[in-house]
């Protein structure tokens, strides 16, 4: 009788999700999560590298977004104190600025590789590679840089999340139309409009390559202490 082989698993540190997920993301996996502004993706990144902290995992936070006083101010905001991880060097937050295109690139293909080493990561969370994409002129650099930052990631044995935002006239495709081909696995954040004018959001793991997983939207709360995924309701 062949033995089903055991798929070692990340936590995200979302718990409901972690249940959709049967344990969590499968260990070396690059995933993106998508959606549009506002849906969380700032948060499941911090959420995400909290839970590694806790676990005591290295973890790197690759910002193109928000700079790094903005971002520890975010994870107060949900109870996360970075700080302490920061000075112990068990974190290491890394801005790049989208105005200075080829220097943040460069610095990405010679710098990151050797950093992630050196530093032990073990989880990498880069928000967003759609601003990083935005740096590319051409269809084919885009493609070439995305593939290249992808590799280079996978390459480290670091489960790492890539967050992406969608196109506007389809929530359901990132905005360069690549990574969710690309990466192992896609969860996507979306939100519903009832009648009566409430808003829901709701999370889905669309593809998880190696593992069984739900198909089911659930949907989630953004709330002091981060992202609830409410496996037991039902989106409307
Ligand atoms: N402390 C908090 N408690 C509850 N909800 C919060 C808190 N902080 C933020 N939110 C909610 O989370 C939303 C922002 O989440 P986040 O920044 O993670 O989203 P995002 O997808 O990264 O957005 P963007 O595309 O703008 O970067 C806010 O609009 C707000 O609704
Ligand atoms: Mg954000």
């Amino acid at each position: 009788m062949m033995e089903t082989e055991k798929v070692e698993k990340v936590k995200t540190g979302i718990d409901g999700l972690d249940e959709m997920l049967r344990g969590g993301i499968p260990k070396g996996h690059v995933f993106t999560v998508m959606g549009s502004f506002g849906t969380g993706k700032t948060t499941f990144s911090l959420q995400y590298l909290w839970e590694g902290l806790q676990e005591d995992q290295s973890c790197i936070f690759i910002s193109l977004e928000e700079d790094k006083d903005a971002i520890i101010q975010t994870g107060r905001s949900y109870g996360w104190d970075f700080q302490p991880y920061l000075e112990d060097n068990k974190i290491a937050m890394e801005r790049l600025a989208p105005a200075d295109a080829e220097a943040t690139i460069s610095k990405l293909k010679s710098d990151l590789p050797a950093f992630i080493r050196s530093f032990n990561a073990e989880r990498i969370a880069i928000d967003s590679v759609s601003l990083l994409n935005m740096m590319s002129n051409t269809s084919q650099e885009k493609r070439d840089r995305l593939f290249e930052l992808c590799k280079m990631v996978k390459d480290s044995g670091a489960t790492t999340l890539l967050t992406a935002e969608v196109k506007d006239d389809n929530p359901r495709s990132s905005r360069d139309g690549l990574i969710e081909y690309t990466a192992d696995g896609v969860i996507l954040l979306g939100y519903n409009q009832s009648n009566s004018q409430e808003v829901q959001m709701n999370v889905q793991v669309i593809k998880m390559r190696r593992i069984d997983h739900s198909r089911k939207i659930k949907p989630y709360e953004i709330t002091d202490n981060g992202i609830i995924v409410q496996t037991e309701g039902a989106v409307f």
